[in-house]
């Protein structure tokens, strides 16, 4: 619940698809947060950085639409175009404008005007959000294609998370701790996996488990680098 000995000026949150673990927050939850946040007069800034690749039911109302006036809400074209143009934006309640747009203006007096001309064009022309259908459709095969071959692989041994959305899971296996050893070995047979714990804030609660992103991954890719972890986890 929430502390009652604290009075925070902003509060942080990943609502649709919390980061790593890939949960999300109910309405019920979404309305005492705002709650919340009204009674002790803070800022919320809702980071929603994935939301457009939901692949069950509808991605929740967002924060910002149950309250205008404590909800900061960001978005970014990291994951619906890609991290390298540097796009993002921020819906703020008025009476932040003026002053978040100073703070923009001294952190990077601006973002790339060609690289913000050129987006407008693509969403104006309608192939941002054709775009966004593709690639939903392209990421949610790749998934579907990740969990089936998780269950061939690993069977029972392995316990999936945050698999609703987004373009992560985190994989959870049985009586095994990804050390710093094991990832380096499959670093050096070609896979990058980051262990949940280096995103931990509270160490230890979390040494079996690791992110498996799958963006990028073809079929095949899935089925070696499943192999090599299965054969390095000593899975028979
Ligand atoms: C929790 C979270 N927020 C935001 C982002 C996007 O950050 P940026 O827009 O700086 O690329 C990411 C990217 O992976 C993320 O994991």
């Amino acid at each position: 619940m929430f502390p009652n000995d604290r009075k925070p000026a902003l509060i942080f949150v990943t609502p649709s698809h919390q980061f790593p673990m890939g949960g999300t927050l109910s309405v019920k939850r979404r309305l005492e947060l705002v709650e919340f946040a009204r009674k002790n007069g803070c800022f919320i800034l809702e980071d929603d950085y994935d939301s457009e690749f939901t692949y069950e039911g509808f991605p929740s109302n967002s924060l910002f639409e149950f309250d205008t006036e404590h909800v900061i809400y960001a978005g970014t074209f990291s994951k619906i175009m890609f991290p390298s143009l540097r796009l993002g934006y921020l819906v703020v309640p008025n009476e932040l404008v003026l002053q978040i747009r100073k703070w923009k203006r001294l952190s990077d007096h601006h973002s790339n005007s060609i690289y913000q001309l050129a987006l407008m064009r693509f969403i104006e022309s309608g192939d941002l959000e054709r775009h966004i259908h593709r690639m939903k459709r392209v990421y949610k095969k790749r998934r579907d294609n990740l969990l089936s071959l998780l269950q061939v692989y690993f069977g029972e041994k392995v316990k999936i998370y945050g698999f609703n959305a987004g373009m992560h899971i985190v994989a959870e296996f049985e009586d095994i701790v990804f050390t710093e050893e094991i990832i380096q070995h499959l670093l050096k047979c070609g896979i990058y996996v980051v262990p949940v714990e280096k995103h931990s804030i509270l160490k230890g609660n979390h040494s079996n488990q690791i992110i498996l992103g799958y963006a990028q991954l073809d079929y095949e890719d899935m089925v070696k680098g499943l192999e090599i972890l299965k054969t390095r986890l000593n899975y028979s």
